[in-house]
């Protein structure tokens, strides 16, 4: 038996899957994310590590004879989250979340002035990235960045918590911006430009090695009986773990809290101009290049907590509205600034051309359409950059709205395959990891899902969808 744990952004799933890597049953438990500034996002990491105890009693009641022989957990995680910690290993100040994005100043200077974060380190640097949060701290909280020992990712200190050992993996560390992107290794100028070296780094271990054991106490309270090894990597990279996009050329899809376009390389191909992302990835050997927009089904989750209503009310209501070629109402998506295409840290959401007959069903299809605008950017992005998948798995919460695949599918003009078990895409990639440390082969783990349903794009629809993102494009230009 095996375990994924994702340390996501809204909740804490817990994946138990056999030994054919087969789901078995998961628990889940929410998160809520703290913004007490315009901008900011944090979460305080004890509260992970309560959702992680939580989330593993639970699966001990239901399935303990299953949790007994667990042999190794994985990790999943929400990337570039900063996790400052003193010389104890105690967390000195909340974490700074992925959409956080007050470090834009630190993010601009040192795009502006470092060169090598995108010679070496593959990207712009964006107020998303660990680095510049880090330069944040060095200058608005001095007292508490003069204690740092440790830097960690979320589910690196969830793996410091679990295992006592401080490790982190490449796919994860990219989005620090401190990795030698190429050689998988920290850098010490990057971190330099950060006042930071080396010794502030955990060490490194590749995703689908074994990097850490579970501690005999929590192995005692979860009901397991053996030695656990614990591995993993960042969300994105698990996920790609979870759905077999493991060769060149194949590609997913995200639609979480996040939006991500994934796309597999054989090698380090930074093409940091529009934000597109190159990291690398879980395995050995592979790299990525990836789009992000920072909300995604967070867009539909504001729209909800506005309207008061849940989200699939909204889902419903929408799937009711009929499309308009001549509709103005159009939505922004970025309600956290955004990173691809436009790396904006003040770009604003909203809506456009709202009608006083324009009720919740309208405007939940205008954040629908919107957001598939933005993620059909993300695929221009890559495809400027080179990747150019000829299908994309779906993943993510909103991978269940099949009007939504659809609109993407239209937009994009490329096929959008939707598994069967859509949305255990990262917390089973974090299984299949925590298994190949285990010693199980690769080839025999990382296979693609069974389709449920694939969509297919529909050239008139493009064409209808293709007039109204312009339309949305050059909105975005003349408001800004
Ligand atoms: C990726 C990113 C998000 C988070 C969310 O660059 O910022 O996808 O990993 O979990």
């Amino acid at each position: 038996m095996h375990i994924g744990l994702d340390i996501g952004t809204s909740a804490i799933k817990a994946l138990l899957v056999n030994s054919r890597l087969e789901p078995l049953t998961s628990a889940s438990i929410a998160l809520s994310v703290s913004r007490p500034h315009p901008g900011w996002s944090e979460q305080a990491p004890q509260d992970w590590l309560s959702a992680v105890d939580e989330a593993m009693l639970t699966l001990c009641q239901t399935h303990p004879d299953e949790m007994a022989s667990v042999s190794s957990i994985g990790l999943s995680g929400q990337m570039h989250g900063l996790v400052a910690l003193d010389n104890k290993g105690t967390p000195l100040r909340p974490a700074i979340l992925w959409n956080d994005v007050r470090s834009a100043v630190e993010a601009n200077e040192l795009d502006e002035t470092q060169p090598l974060f995108r010679e070496i380190g593959g990207n712009a640097v964006m107020p998303g990235f660990t680095a510049p949060k880090a330069l944040w701290m060095a200058r608005h909280e001095p007292e508490l960045f003069d204690q740092i020992s440790t830097i960690m990712l979320p589910k690196d200190y969830v793996r410091f918590w679990l295992s006592g050992e401080k490790y982190s993996d490449p796919s994860d560390a990219s989005g620090t911006l401190w990795l030698d992107i190429a050689r998988r290794e920290w850098d010490n100028q990057l971190l330099a430009a950060c006042h930071l070296s080396r010794a502030h780094m955990p060490a490194l271990a590749e995703g689908s090695i074994a990097a850490g054991t579970l501690k005999p106490a929590w192995a005692k309270r979860w009901g397991i009986k053996g030695d656990v090894v614990i591995a993993g990597a960042g969300d994105n990279a698990a996920a790609a773990c979870g759905l077999g996009v493991v060769s060149p050329g194949d590609g997913f899809i995200s639609l979480g809290t996040s939006g991500v376009v994934f796309a597999v390389t054989d090698r380090f191909a930074p093409a940091p101009d529009n934000g597109a992302h190159a990291f690398c990835h879980a395995l050995p050997g592979l790299w990525h290049q990836m789009g992000v927009i920072l909300s995604a089904t967070d867009s539909l989750n504001w729209l909800s907590e506005i309207v008061g209503k849940p989200v699939p009310a909204l889902a419903k209501a929408a799937a009711a509205i009929v499309p308009d070629h001549d509709s103005p109402l159009l939505f922004h998506p970025y309600l956290s600034g955004e990173r691809t295409p436009h790396n904006d840290a003040a770009a604003k959401g909203g809506f456009f051309g709202l009608s006083r007959t324009d009720g919740v069903p309208e405007m939940a299809f205008a954040v629908l359409e919107g957001v598939a605008f933005a993620i059909a950017d993300c695929v221009d992005v890559l495809r400027t950059a080179g990747s150019t998948p000829t299908r994309f798995l779906a993943t993510g919460g909103g991978a269940k709205n099949a009007q939504w695949l659809q609109m993407i599918a239209d937009m994009i003009g490329v096929e959008i395959a939707l598994p069967v078990a859509g949305d255990f895409g990262a917390a089973l990639g974090a299984a299949r990891l925590g298994a190949l440390a285990n010693g199980r082969d690769q080839r025999e783990l990382l296979t693609q899902p069974e389709i449920a349903h694939s969509f297919a794009p529909d050239s008139k629809r493009a064409s209808y969808y293709a007039a109204r993102h312009r339309k949305w494009q050059a909105l975005y230009h003349a408001v800004r």
